[in-house]
C-alpha cells in the first residue's frame, strides 16, 4: 500500500506529527524553519551549530521536541545552497528525510516547503512527494523473515504544509502518478527471472491492460514465424518459454494524428546465450528487460495523463538462454523488414529483438519511436551508473526528450551516430553483422544497429544499460531496479 498524502493548512509549530521536516539551506533559512526556531527559543540553530550541520543535499538532523512543538520530532533536511535549490535537491532532501523518518517507525510525516527559491511552490509540492514516494521504496516480496522490521516500517501519512488549492492538489496527483509508475517498473525488474519470463510478463500486461483500459494485442511465436519476425524470433529461440510480441494501445479520445510509439527491451534473462557472459556479469540480468518495464509501467498512467496523441507501447519479450536450440555465432537471421543480420555474437540480442520492434512501429503507422534499452555495457563505460545514452534521427525530438527527463531528475547525454562508422557493421555475408570487429564506440554500435530499422520516423534510442539498475542506491533511486525512464516518458507525453 502507498502511503496517503494529503495537504494540511496547520502551521509547522502546531502540526500534530511523529516528524516535522524543515527544509535547511548551507547558508540562511527558509521561513517555516525561522518561525519554528523563534518558537522554540533558538533551539534548532544552537543545534545546527553544536552538531556542526553543513546542510548538505540530503544531510538530515534529528531535533526530538520533548512537547516544545505539536510535532514528536523535528527532522532538518538539507538543500544545499539556497542560489541553486532545484526540484531535484528538494526531492533529494525530501527523500533522505522520509528514511530518517521511515528508521525510526514514523507513521506519520509532515513537510513544510522552502521560500525564496527560484519555482513555484507547486513544484515544491511535487518534488517532496516524489522524493518521499520514490526514496522509501522497498522490494520486500520475497522475505519470509522480517530481520530488520522492514515490513513494519511504514510511513503512512505524507503531508504538506500548504494550501489545498487546484494547482497543489494537482502537483499531488502527478507525483503519485509518476512515483506509482517508477515503483510499478521497480517491482517488475526486481522480479527474479524464473519468476518472470516471458509469459508472465505477457500476463503483467493483460492484467495492466484490463486495468487500465487499454487495448492489447499478443502476437505470440508461431505467428511472429509468419510475419517473418527472424530477428526476436532468433533471439528467444533457446529458451523453454517462446518469445513473444506484445502490443498496449492508448486511443485519446479526441481524434489526432499524432502516433507515438514506445519500443522497450524485453529480455526477462539475458545470459549472452551462446555466447555466455561470465558469471558476474550475469547476476544482475533479470534487469534486461527494464525498458519493457518501463514501457508498461508508462501506458498502464496514460488513461489518467490522457496525452493528446495516440501511444503504442511495444514490448518485446523474450528470454536469451544457451540450449540446443539456441542461434549460434555466425547464423543469419532475417528480420521484418527483410533485412538479413549475421549474428557474430549472441550477447548482442538487445538490438535483434528491437530491430523488429522499429519496423512493427514503423510499419504501423508510427511517426515518432522512443525505445529504451539496456543495450550495452559500453554506455555505462561511457556514462557511469546514473546517466543514459541518447541517441537519434531527429535534433527536436532529442532536445524534448532530454529536457522532460531534466524536468524530473532523469539525466540523458547525446552519442552521435556517424556516417562514418556504418561501414563498421558491414557483414561478409548478411547485410549487416550484429557487433563490430572491434568494441570501439559500443553504445554507439547499438544505435547504429537500429537505425537500419528505422526509416521515415522521428526516432530516439535511450540507451538505459547504467541507470536503470543501481548497485547502491542514490538519494530516492532505489537500491536494485530503479524505474528509470518511466517519469521521462511521463513527462514528455504530458507535454505533446
Ligand atoms: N544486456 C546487455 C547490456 C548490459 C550490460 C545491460 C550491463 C546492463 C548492464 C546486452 O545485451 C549486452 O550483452 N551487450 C553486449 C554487447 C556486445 C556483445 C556488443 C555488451 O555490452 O557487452
Ligand atoms: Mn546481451
Ligand atoms: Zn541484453
Amino acid at each position: 500500500m502507498q502511503p496517503k498524502v494529503t495537504l494540511s493548512n496547520s502551521r509547522p509549530f502546531e502540526e500534530a506529527t511523529d516528524a516535522l521536516v524543515l527544509f535547511v539551506p548551507e547558508k540562511g533559512a527558509f521561513e517555516a524553519f525561522s518561525s519554528v526556531n523563534t518558537q522554540a527559543k533558538n533551539a534548532l540553530s544552537k543545534l545546527i551549530q553544536e552538531e556542526r550541520f553543513k546542510a548538505k543535499v540530503g544531510e538530515c538532523l534529528t531535533y526530538h521536541s520533548s512537547g516544545i512543538a505539536a510535532a514528536r520530532r523535528i527532522i532538518l533536511a538539507g538543500v544545499g545552497k539556497k542560489e541553486e535549490c532545484t526540484p531535484e535537491a528538494i526531492r533529494r532532501a525530501a527523500s533522505s528525510a522520509a528514511n530518517v523518518a521511515r528508521n525510526a517507525s514514523c507513521r506519520r510525516i509532515s513537510y513544510t516547503l522552502p521560500s525564496g527559491v527560484p519555482f513555484k511552490t507547486d513544484q515544491a509540492v511535487e518534488a517532496v512527494v516524489s522524493g518521499a514516494l520514490l526514496g522509501t521504496y522497498r522490494f520486500l516480496k520475497f522475505k519470509t523473515r522480517d530481520e530488520d522490521q522492514e515490513q513494519e516500517k511504514k510511513i503512512e501519512n505524507i503531508v504538506v504544509l500548504t494550501a489545498a488549492n487546484a494547482g497543489s492538489k494537482n502537483a499531488i496527483d502527478r507525483a503519485r502518478m509518476f512515483a506509482d509508475a517508477a515503483c510499478f517498473a521497480r517491482d517488475l525488474v526486481n522480479e527474479p527471472a524464473n519468476a518472470l519470463n516471458p509469459a508472465v510478463l505477457e500476463e503483467k500486461e493483460r492484467q495492466a491492460a484490463r486495468e487500465a483500459g487499454l487495448e492489447i494485442k499478443v502476437i505470440q511465436a508461431d505467428e511472429l514465424k509468419k510475419m517473418g519476425a527472424g530477428a526476436i524470433l532468433g533471439v528467444g529461440i533457446g529458451s523453454i518459454t517462446p518469445p513473444r510480441l506484445i502490443i498496449l494501445n492508448y486511443r485519446p479520445k479526441k481524434k489526432t494524428s499524432r502516433k507515438i510509439a514506445l519500443v522497450g527491451k524485453g529480455i526477462t534473462f539475458d545470459s549472452g546465450g551462446l555466447s555466455l557472459k561470465p558469471a558476474k556479469s550475469m547476476e544482475t540480468m533479470k534487469c534486461d528487460m527494464a525498458g519493457a518495464a518501463a514501457v508498461l509501467s508508462t501506458m498502464r498512467m496514460l488513461p489518467y495523463l490522457k496525452p493528446n496523441a495516440q501511444v503504442m507501447g511495444i514490448l518485446r519479450a523474450a528470454e536469451n538462454m544457451p540450449s540446443g536450440t539456441a542461434i549460434r555465432p555466425g547464423d543469419v537471421l532475417t528480420a521484418m523488414n527483410g533485412k538479413t543480420i549475421e549474428v557474430l555474437n549472441t550477447d548482442a540480442e538487445g538490438r535483434l529483438v528491437l530491430a523488429d520492434g522499429l519496423s512493427w512501429a514503423e510499419k504501423n503507422g508510427a511517426t515518432e519511436i522512443i525505445d529504451l534499452a539496456t543495450l550495452t555495457g559500453a554506455c555505462i563505460i561511457g556514462l557511469g551508473p546514473y546517466i543514459a545514452g541518447i541517441m537519434g534521427n531527429d535534433a527536436g525530438l532529442l532536445q524534448k526528450v532530454t529536457s522532460a527527463g531534466n524536468a524530473v531528475g532523469e539525466t540523458f547525454w547525446e552519442l552521435p551516430i556517424p556516417e562514418d562508422y556504418r561501414q563498421m557493421l558491414k557483414s561478409d555475408i548478411a547485410d549487416i553483422k550484429n557487433v563490430a570487429t572491434t568494441g570501439e564506440a559500443g553504445a554507439i554500435q547499438g544505435a547504429m544497429f537500429l537505425s537500419n530499422f528505422v526509416d521515415k520516423a522521428k526516432w530516439v534510442h535511450l540507451d538505459i544499460a547504467g541507470p536503470a539498475w543501481s548497485d547502491k542506491g542514490f538519494h530516492y533511486v532505489s537500491k536494485n531496479a530503479t524505474g528509470f525512464g518511466v517519469r521521462t516518458l511521463l513527462q514528455h507525453l504530458s507535454r505533446v
